[in-house]
């Protein structure tokens, strides 16, 4: 079984991906957090607690970064609610978290591992730009980092800026340089992978706690997408997920992708080159994916739970 580690901000989409990963094949060996979504106590305490209520507190969680490299951090509250679980109160999880950094943390279960992990990166790539620049020796045990991040059309937090490559352009220009295979599903993907309020309305009928509750978080988060004039919400962490679970609902392309970390108007965007030199293209850009067919997959998953 493959091993995982799931670096996080929840954050509603984060939950939803957390849900799915759970109930996937993969060996979760941890989750580490940081701030994004909202501050690292809260994104901490958030992961702590949606694992317990999944039934998988058995997965230790490693706090992380509690601010950008470079930048100050600013929080999506207004996207994720003031307890950032879109005011969903879960059963407070009875444990903390490791006595490490989350740096540390991956740093000593990768190096610990005798197969290559595959790291899945949902928030501001602060832990694994530190992780990355701190500790080289690790690139030789990650297998990929399936990131959500970044983008080939439009922004959110700017006019070309993805949040989590906005939030912290210097960690992801350290984690994109890196030589180490990345699959990266920027909001070009993301916005393809919407969902739609009957499909939420199908989730909330299953009726199992967890599944109320899940369908609480997509509509807290449809919420803040329809204040902003969109339809329905975009499952953006969640395409960071199952894109490794379902790879052949996906299309996409190699590119090398360079991160704005200038000052100016593009700062945080992610500046794909599909033409460069084939050695140079390490990012497998998600492109397209089968919406419906993968609508099924995150029914059943819940279903599941
Ligand atoms: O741009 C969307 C990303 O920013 C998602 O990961 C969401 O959880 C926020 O972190
Ligand atoms: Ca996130």
């Amino acid at each position: 079984m493959s091993k995982v580690i799931f670096d996080c901000d929840p954050g509603l989409d984060d939950a939803i991906a957390l849900l799915l990963l759970c109930q996937s094949e993969y060996e979760i060996l941890g989750v580490t957090t940081v701030a994004g979504n909202h501050r690292i106590e809260v994104t901490t305490k958030n992961a702590l607690d949606l694992l317990s209520f999944y039934g998988r507190a058995d997965i230790p969680v490693a706090k992380g970064a509690e601010r950008p490299l470079i930048q100050p951090l600013t929080i999506a509250d207004f996207v994720h609610g003031p307890n950032g679980l879109g005011e969903v109160i879960l059963p407070e999880a009875d444990r903390k978290p490791e006595a490490v950094h989350a740096v540390e943390w991956m740093k000593n279960t990768l190096m610990a591992s005798t197969e290559k992990i595959t790291l899945i990166a949902i928030g501001p790539l602060t832990n694994i730009g530190l992780l990355l620049s701190m500790y080289p020796e690790v690139k030789e045990q990650i297998k990929e980092i399936s990131i959500m991040g970044g983008s080939t059309s439009f922004g959110n937090i700017s006019p070309v800026a993805e949040a989590n490559v906005g939030h912290d352009p210097e960690a992801a220009q350290i984690v994109f340089s890196s030589g180490v295979p990345i699959r990266m599903s920027g909001l070009n993907l993301t916005f393809q992978m919407f969902i739609q309020d009957r499909e939420i309305e199908e989730i909330e009928a299953l009726s199992t706690d967890v599944a109320k509750a899940a369908a609480k978080f997509l509509w807290y988060h449809a919420a803040f997408a329809k204040r902003m004039g969109l339809e329905v919400d975009q499952m953006h962490d969640t395409c960071a997920v199952v894109s490794l679970m379902e790879p052949e609902a996906f299309t996409g392309r190699m590119a090398k992708v360079t991160v704005d970390t200038g000052w100016g108007p593009g700062r945080g965007q992610t500046i794909a080159d599909f033409r460069a030199l084939e050695e140079e293209r390490n990012v497998f850009i998600y492109e397209s994916v089968e919406r419906d067919r993968i609508i099924d997959l995150v029914q059943s998953a819940i279903a599941r739970a």
